[in-house]
């Protein structure tokens, strides 16, 4: 029995369907960016990690990594708005071309903070590359220049996105279907 209920989970994006996508992705970057030297891949914590790890080794550019962490969620399914920086990026990015990494735009809240704070440090261009976009649930619009799959309004889990904090481990992403969380026991 795996650390999650199999009967609970139904699985939207397998691993090999993420990293096939990822694959086309990382092509389509590495050609957009190829006279870039100075690309940095700013991953958004926590949802991003998994991805934006598998995303870096697809793209065939000497870019640099970092962080910036985000919370807008606190334990709920539903975005509140207000958006926190938990984690600040370790370096400036003043005249550095940056792509933001995310696992979702959903309200597109979180993408519109994050893009008016990242305009304030005078970035050389910011382009957004977010692995899944929820277009039904659109209360801002943002720019997405790279997305993965765009999915129905949906709750989604795994490959970095949460149930209750849990379930980020997951290699494929999927919906909870039937009662109660998705987890064994
Ligand atoms: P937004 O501000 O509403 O666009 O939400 C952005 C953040 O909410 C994402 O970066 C995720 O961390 C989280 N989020 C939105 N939809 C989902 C979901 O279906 N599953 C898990 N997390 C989600
Ligand atoms: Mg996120």
């Amino acid at each position: 029995m795996p650390f999650y209920d199999p009967k609970k989970i139904e699985v939207l994006f397998s691993a090999e369907t993420l990293h096939a996508r990822i694959a086309e992705m990382g092509a389509e970057i590495t050609e957009a960016y190829r006279d870039h030297a100075d690309l940095v891949l700013v991953g958004v914590l926590k949802g991003s990690f998994v991805f934006l790890s598998d995303l870096a080794r697809a793209i065939d550019l000497p870019l640099q990594i970092d962080f910036l962490g985000l919370s807008s969620y606190g334990n709920s399914e539903e975005t509140s708005g207000v958006v926190q920086v938990t984690q600040d990026l370790t370096r400036p990015v003043a005249n550095t071309h940056v792509l933001v990494v995310e696992d979702i735009v959903d309200t597109g809240l979180t993408m519109k903070y994050l893009l008016e704070n990242l305009a304030t440090r005078r970035p050389a261009s910011v382009r957004v590359c977010s692995l899944l976009h929820k277009p039904a649930r659109t209360q801002v619009d943002v720019p997405i220049d790279f997305v993965g799959f765009t999915i129905p309004d949906r709750f989604v889990i795994g490959y970095g996105l949460d149930y209750q904090s849990r379930l980020r481990n997951l290699p494929f992403i999927g919906v909870n279907v039937g009662e109660g969380p998705p987890w064994a026991g």
